[in-house]
């Protein structure tokens, strides 16, 4: 079992009292193996949410669970694939996904086959010994997703993992997690501003509003999904036009709207 828990969570940053307050009673509950995905305005407090949920960061009240267990630091049983690529500069493309498979105790045979699946799924065969400064920025966030996706984590947080790629590598990186989710789940939670991207891979949209960011509204996708026969190997160019996914666009980019009007969101 491995579901998310936010608990009235509020997170004010700056000196006590005085501060920005961030996020102001965030309640959020992720089932096991359930696939959220997270939109709202620029600077409402996603990637704060996410941040601790990996470790990084505490609410200054309230609570976030894993497990039902207060997240207390990080673990590599949560994987993060950040907003910007974060690779060690130092290591090369195999080495920087190797990494944290060795921490893991993953054995040597295992770690190498799974390298060599995710290199090569992700377009990078002939770069394992490249370093991160040689390659493309879009190159560069393929070894993250690399990374995060070898390790099979039982928790993946993802922060706009795609914005960074061209057109035709994001809809590969979509299929993929698609194809991952549903053969073999794991619970995600998934930050973006691509409202189709999030209906694609989602079972549930969450938005949120404004800063002082708290969840707003939640969007059920899976029971159409499911009903509608979109569920197992549609592609998104596919499934975008039907009329139950355009319904459900239409409806999560009016609630966006509404919540406009703070840092130009
Ligand atoms: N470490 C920090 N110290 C002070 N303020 C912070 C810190 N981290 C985030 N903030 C503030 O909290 C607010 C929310 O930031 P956050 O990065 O969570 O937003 P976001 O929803 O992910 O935005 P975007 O969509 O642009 O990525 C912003 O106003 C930001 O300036
Ligand atoms: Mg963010």
């Amino acid at each position: 079992m491995s579901g998310i828990r936010f608990d009235a969570v509020r997170r004010i940053y700056g000196h006590e009292g005085r501060g920005i307050v961030t996020l102001d009673g965030v309640d959020l509950a992720i089932a096991d193996r359930e696939f959220v995905a997270i939109v709202g305005p620029s600077g409402c407090g996603k990637t704060t949410c996410l941040r601790m949920v990996a470790g990084f960061d505490r609410p200054t009240s309230g609570s976030v669970k894993v497990d039902d267990v207060v997240v207390g630091g990080p673990s590599p049983e949560r994987a993060v694939v950040f907003q910007q690529f974060a690779l060690f500069p130092w290591k090369n493309v195999f080495d920087n996904i190797a990494f944290g498979l060795r921490n893991k105790g993953v054995a040597e045979a295992e770690r190498r086959e799974r390298i060599a699946h995710y290199i090569k799924l992700m377009g990078l065969a002939g770069y394992e010994t490249a370093f991160p400064h040689q390659l493309s920025g879009g190159m560069q966030q393929r070894v993250a997703i690399a990374r995060a996706y070898a390790l099979d984590p039982v928790v993946l947080l993802m922060d706009e993992p795609f914005g960074a790629l061209d057109a035709q590598t994001r809809v590969v990186m979509q299929e993929e997690l698609v194809r991952l989710s549903r053969v073999n789940p794991r619970t995600v939670l998934f930050i973006t501003h691509g409202v189709e991207e999030a209906i694609y891979l989602a079972d549930r949209v969450a938005i949120m509003t404004r800063r002082p960011g708290r969840i707003k509204e939640i969007v059920n996708v899976k029971p159409i999904r499911t009903s509608e026969n979109w569920d197992q190997h549609a592609k998104i160019e596919d499934v975008m036009d039907l009329p139950s996914f355009v319904h459900l666009r239409t409806h999560i980019w009016k609630s966006l709207r509404e919540e406009k009007g703070v840092e130009g969101a």
